[in-house]
């Protein structure tokens, strides 16, 4: 059994680290497939590609996980939105139409997705036992505000949406759908990403964020799939989320001190939490920060991460060192 899947299920502290957004832009070779390939959909739904993407990290660190590389906006895409990328500004969504939303089918929808678990089936072959290889979604509320209105991040055009509620029943149901698929073509553990989590106004945060994430995590519980939840930028609400939907791993943003989420987010394994943007300043600054999460959760399993993703003009030399300094901290 890989470590993540030994913290998560058997909440043991042993060593375990990975990188949200690892495969990624900061990384000369995946520039090098990226700009040959210039829609980033198509290239999400290339297996062999998406599998050497997802190894690249892999091969050039020392690492515990993998995760697999798409987006949580494949989703949308095989729900029959048009999903673009464009360069220097990120996504841009084509208008949602409910009809079509409301009447695709599993079997479609599945089809559509194949090439992702392809690229599962391919990296698992690749990948050492001893290495989870992480799959992840995008939580409802996230992946709404691509969806519904990613111009504007108007909260309240979303709050309003007329059918709100069946778009999110579907969603959750499409969402566990391709969970499973992803797990049965040798994921080990899923990311649940709330990215925006921190938009809503806190009297609707249970209806929009929790309950929808702890439909989510019911389902993987019933099928017996580790499971971590990110809702970033919640604050102190974190600790209802935990207390509700209760994760088996939960990854804590930049803004949560890692004493306080120890003292508060209980009963869940902690990931994550380091500002991204150490990783750009002086090696000392980076190190001293990684050893306040280190020792924060000395006693505790603790999966080493980020609060956010990797940026794009990290150096991967200061990846390198600060996986290093991980490995050799023993205090
Ligand atoms: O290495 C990995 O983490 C796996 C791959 C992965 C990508 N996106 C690839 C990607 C994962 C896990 C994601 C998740 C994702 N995608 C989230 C949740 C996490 C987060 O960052 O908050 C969100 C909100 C998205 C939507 C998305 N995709 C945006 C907003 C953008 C553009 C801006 C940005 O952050 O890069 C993307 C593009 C994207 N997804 C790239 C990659 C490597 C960059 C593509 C490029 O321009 O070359």
């Amino acid at each position: 059994m890989s470590n993540l899947k030994k913290i998560l299920l058997e909440k043991v502290s042993c060593k375990s680290i990975w990188f949200m957004r690892q495969a990624g832009r900061y990384l000369p070779e995946f520039r090098k497939i990226r700009s040959k390939n210039t829609n980033f959909i198509e290239l999400c739904l290339n297996s062999e590609l998406s599998s050497l993407i997802t190894l690249q990290p892999i091969d050039r660190f020392d690492l515990d996980s993998a995760i697999i590389f798409s987006d949580i906006l494949i989703v949308p895409h095989a729900l029959g939105q048009k999903v673009n990328f464009i360069k220097d500004y990120g996504p841009e969504l084509g208008p949602f139409d409910l009809e079509v939303f409301l009447n695709i089918k599993e079997k479609d929808f599945l089809k559509s997705l194949s090439p992702v678990y392809k690229a599962i089936e391919i990296t698992r072959r690749k990948l050492s036992k001893e290495k989870s290889l992480i799959c992840f979604i995008g939580a409802p509320w996230t992946l709404l505000i691509y969806m519904l209105d990613h111009k504007k991040k108007d909260v309240n055009t979303i709050l309003n949406y007329p059918n709100i509620n069946s778009i999110i029943n579907k969603l959750i149901k499409f969402l566990n759908i391709h969970i499973e698929n992803q797990i049965n073509a040798g994921a080990d553990v899923v990311q649940v990403f709330d990215s925006w989590a921190g938009l809503l106004p806190e009297k609707e945060l249970e209806t929009f964020c929790i309950k929808p994430n702890l439909s989510i995590i019911e389902f993987c519980k019933q099928k017996k799939i580790p499971n971590i939840c990110f809702p970033k930028g919640i604050k102190k609400n974190y600790e209802k989320f935990n207390n509700i939907v209760r994760p088996d791993g939960l990854s804590i943003d930049y803004n949560i001190e890692p004493e306080w989420a120890r003292a508060k987010l209980l009963d869940t394994v902690i990931q994550g939490g380091m500002n991204p943007d150490l990783l750009l300043k002086k090696d000392d600054e980076m190190f001293q920060a990684a050893a306040k999460y280190l020792k924060a959760f000395k006693r505790n399993p603790y999966i080493f991460n980020l609060g956010h993703g990797l940026l794009p003009e990290t150096d991967p030399d200061k990846v390198k060192k600060l996986i290093k300094f991980y490995r050799n901290f023993n205090e």
